[in-house]
């Protein structure tokens, strides 16, 4: 979950000004809260290439460089996400793309301290995609900084074939919209072509309908929710592309329905497909949830309403099985029905609806950060322990055991974890004993393990910096 500029925005305005004011947009609105967190600009000119190869920030448009607005980013408590090109150029040709230098750039990216790291299609004349992503990949792990690798070849190469093992999410179509102007139309053709594709998106690798277009021009309050269901139900990731600074409440009260989110984040990670159609009438299932529910759509792409029933039999159920029914817009529920449920539908409008045999509905984790960076100064000649503190929370319905930092921490760092209920706070201390003047830098990372299965539930990862100064001796970097 998270923000791009590119539907809304296009090249222009992107600068940082416009970065920074869409973070504080996606905190105060509410969207921090309900998750989204992965966040930066998209093709925005941000980097060119120096006459040695290495790419350097766009400092007329990021005058704090790449790596001041990422750290703007994570103080924040968000991710931080970048763009570039598989090619030999990006797609307005105004950024150098990653053909023949891809772990430099990769190196780049992870030295920026991106989280997120989105690679485009253009210019790549006689590439073969499975193995240009394949070689990023390769050049994302050897650059040692986890990254979310998005890739974005708008289906070419039919990447949910084979990429699984080399990224995270991939685009399944063309562009949702030209930028600027939502396009309902062409986004039904690309839920459409996504949904055909479902047997490929699991946890970690995921079918991406590109970013969503929940809250700009073109779209009724009707068509968000449907658009927002749609991508719920197909376990699409999450990313606005709306202008976060100025959105109805309508809209806000959509991108942050956690009931909604819930099913799209849902551990199971498995995308909902159509079970049926009757006319123009379709019912979405195959979406069975974490606590053992089920997530059922109903969408009316029809001119008139629709009663529609829904039958048990239509999520692979008994009729006689008596199940509860939350509705995830009105947050109402009913039952226990036995056989099915009927809903009357408006044109354009949907049914998102969660079947249970119990009558409780739980969220599953939705993790928010107060900051995912921790900078620590010691000046003096003595040896010092300084500590840090980030807060991570829970916004699902249950605590989470207590998370698990990993070993191989560097000497001079400790990380000790502490539960209040929903949060958690890792206190990180740097010990200075023995360390000479200069910058030393530690990624810490930490699970999050189901105590009975022993299975992840999430994962974090933060950054802490250390400056050692005022030391006898000469400066060193580590
Ligand atoms: C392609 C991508 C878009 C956007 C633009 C930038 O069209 O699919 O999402 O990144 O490039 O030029």
């Amino acid at each position: 979950m998270g923000w791009y500029p590119w539907n809304e925005f296009g090249q222009e305005p992107q600068n940082e000004k416009l970065i920074k004011e869409i973070v504080d947009a996606l905190v105060s609105s509410g969207l921090k809260e309900a998750g989204y967190t992965y966040m930066g600009p998209d093709e925005g000119i941000c980097f060119y290439r120096d006459a040695g190869g290495k790419l350097t920030s766009n400092l007329d448009r990021y005058p704090s460089g790449l790596r001041g607005l990422g750290d703007y980013i994570h103080k924040k408590g968000l991710k931080y996400a970048l763009y570039t090109d598989a090619g030999i150029r990006t797609c307005s040709k105004a950024m150098p793309g990653t053909k023949d230098h891809e772990f430099e750039d990769m190196a780049a990216f992870a030295e920026w301290r991106a989280d997120y790291v989105k690679i485009d299609w253009c210019n790549t004349e006689g590439q073969d995609t499975a193995k240009t992503y394949r070689k990023l990949h390769d050049a994302q792990h050897a650059a040692g900084r986890p990254i979310v690798h998005s890739l974005c070849s708008w289906g070419e190469g039919e990447p949910w074939k084979w990429a699984a093992s080399v990224g995270h999410l991939w685009r399944t179509t063309e562009d949702i919209c030209a930028p600027g102007k939502a396009d309902w139309s062409r986004a039904m053709k690309i839920a459409a072509a996504n949904e055909k594709l479902y047997e490929a998106a699991g946890p970690g690798h995921w079918n991406d309908p590109d970013m969503m277009i929940v809250g700009m021009d073109g779209l009724s309050e009707t068509q968000n929710r449907s658009f927002f269901s749609l991508w719920c139900m197909m376990a699409a990731p999450l990313m606005a592309g709306n202008d976060l600074r100025k959105m109805t409440p309508s809209t806000i009260q959509v991108l942050t329905n956690l009931e909604a989110i819930g099913i799209n984040q849902d551990p199971l990670g498995i995308q909902g497909r159509i079970v049926r159609r009757n006319g123009k009438v379709e019912i979405w299932a195959g979406k069975r949830l974490f606590d053992g529910s089920q997530a059922v759509l109903v969408f009316n792409q029809g001119a008139a309403s629709a009663d529609v029933k829904v039958a048990w039999s239509d999520i692979g159920l008994a009729e006689s099985e008596p199940l509860y029914v939350r509705n995830l817009w009105t947050h109402q529920t009913s039952g226990p029905h036995r056989g099915g449920i009927s809903a009357r539908v408006a044109p354009n409008d949907v049914a998102l609806l969660r079947a249970s045999k119990t009558n409780s509905f739980p969220v599953p984790p939705i993790i928010v950060a107060d900051s995912y960076l921790v900078s620590l100064r010691a000046a003096g000649m003595t040896a010092q322990k300084l500590t840090g503190a980030i807060t991570v929370k829970t916004n699902g319905s249950d605590e989470l055991p207590l998370w698990k930092v990993r070993p191989g921490l560097p000497s001079w760092l400790s990380v000790a974890v502490r539960k209040t209920g929903k949060s958690q706070t890792l206190t990180s201390t740097a010990s200075t004993a023995g360390l000479k003047n200069g910058l030393y830098h530690a990624v810490v990372r930490a699970d999050n393990i189901e105590p009975v299965s022993g299975k992840p539930i999430s994962v974090l990862y933060y950054d802490v910096d250390l400056e050692v100064m005022g030391r006898a001796g000469g400066r060193e970097r580590n």
